[in-house]
């Protein structure tokens, strides 16, 4: 796998401002992100929302990027869900992630868009990766399998952007994002990440007066956080300055226990009642960090602490629901 991960002049900016890009996914967690950050920026940005235009249609997708022809298509679309989700529709999380993928890369090669970034997920590694996770050990092991058909689904995706760069030169990369957070989470207990849920448990327990939250497992595992805002910057970054084949990690670099997390979100919330460990219930893998490098020589770092990222979130929840 090479890379080209070259420090960004001014001379190596492989998308300048006003350039047109389409943020597929744009009502997303991420596509939220990513929009605001290249509006603010001077990009063009255009967007479809799932109504006017369904991703998993190629022929519908190829029209509208023909006719709209964008200098570049960031793809933040996808069927995404906790292990519930995956364990209960893993038939769309596989097929529907695959056709939305083969549509729009496909349609925007057709439409001759010149920059395209995928977005992946940190669960395309294999589920005893080395720590921290180099981008280097995709295919080198056997995934989590409460979620493989959606981690081939993005897999497949990693491999169609770096077929469409060795059969014809495209300028395609893809991305793979640690866990996130940020405005518009998902709040819904049924199918929220662990940040969320957090934040809406501790919230409720202090509200009620409880005395106790009870969390599942032991609090020992390992995990990492990014704000969206940070992988926005990020994504742009990946876009005027990135042209490797091989995909590149966005993460903090950081982790910290479930324990430490949960501690911080009670900080911040200002529930100060006990914590209890259910231990019955599973861990999941003890650690789960990526290396970033490759994301960090080309002069990005994050700019928000966990903990103030938190505290807008929650302060965002509480204040708009
Ligand atoms: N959230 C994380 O922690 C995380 C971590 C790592 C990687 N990622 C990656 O980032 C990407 C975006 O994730 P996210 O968290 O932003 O997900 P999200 O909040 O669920 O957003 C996904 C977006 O895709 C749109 N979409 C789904 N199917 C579509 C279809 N058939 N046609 C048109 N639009 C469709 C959804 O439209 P509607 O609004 O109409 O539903 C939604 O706007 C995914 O590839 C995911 O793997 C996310």
């Amino acid at each position: 796998m090479t890379t080209d991960a070259t420090a960004p002049t001014a001379e190596n900016d492989l998308l300048p401002p006003p350039a047109s890009v389409f943020v597929a996914g744009h009502r997303g967690l991420v596509g939220s992100a990513v929009t605001r950050r290249l509006t603010a920026d001077g990009y063009d940005v255009l967007t479809r929302t799932r109504a006017e235009l369904d991703l998993r249609d190629a022929a519908a997708t190829a029209a509208y990027l023909a006719a709209a022809r964008p200098d570049a298509v960031v793809l933040a679309a996808a069927k995404v869900g906790g292990i519930m989700a995956n364990s209960t529709y893993p038939v769309q999380f596989l097929e529907d992630n695959l056709r939305i993928q083969l549509s729009v890369i496909a349609g925007a090669h057709a439409a001759g868009v010149r920059r395209l970034l995928f977005l992946g997920s940190s669960c395309i590694y294999p589920k005893l990766a080395e720590q921290p996770i180099r981008e280097e050990s995709l295919l080198t092991g056997e995934l989590e399998p409460t979620n493989e058909p959606y981690a081939l689904a993005k897999i497949a995706g990693i491999v169609q952007v770096q077929s469409y760069r060795r059969q014809f030169g495209a300028s395609y990369v893809s991305a793979m994002p640690t866990n996130l957070y940020g405005p518009g989470d998902n709040f819904d207990l049924e199918t929220s990440h662990v940040l969320p849920a957090l934040i809406r448990r501790f919230h409720e327990a202090k509200e009620a007066g409880a005395p106790e939250v009870t969390l599942w497992g032991s609090g020992t595992p390992r995990r990492e956080f990014l704000h969206v805002d940070d992988l926005a910057s990020a994504c742009e970054v990946l876009l005027r300055h990135y042209d490797g084949d091989g995909p590149v990690n966005v993460g903090c670099g950081d982790d910290l226990t479930i324990r430490e997390l949960a501690e911080t979100v009670a900080g911040v919330v200002g529930y100060d009642g006990e914590l209890a460990w259910d231990m019955s219930k599973p861990d999941g893998t003890p650690r789960k960090l990526l290396d970033v490098s490759r994301m960090t020589a080309l002069g990005w770092k994050p700019q928000i602490p966990l903990r103030e990222g938190i505290a807008a979130v929650y302060e965002e929840w509480r204040t708009k629901g």
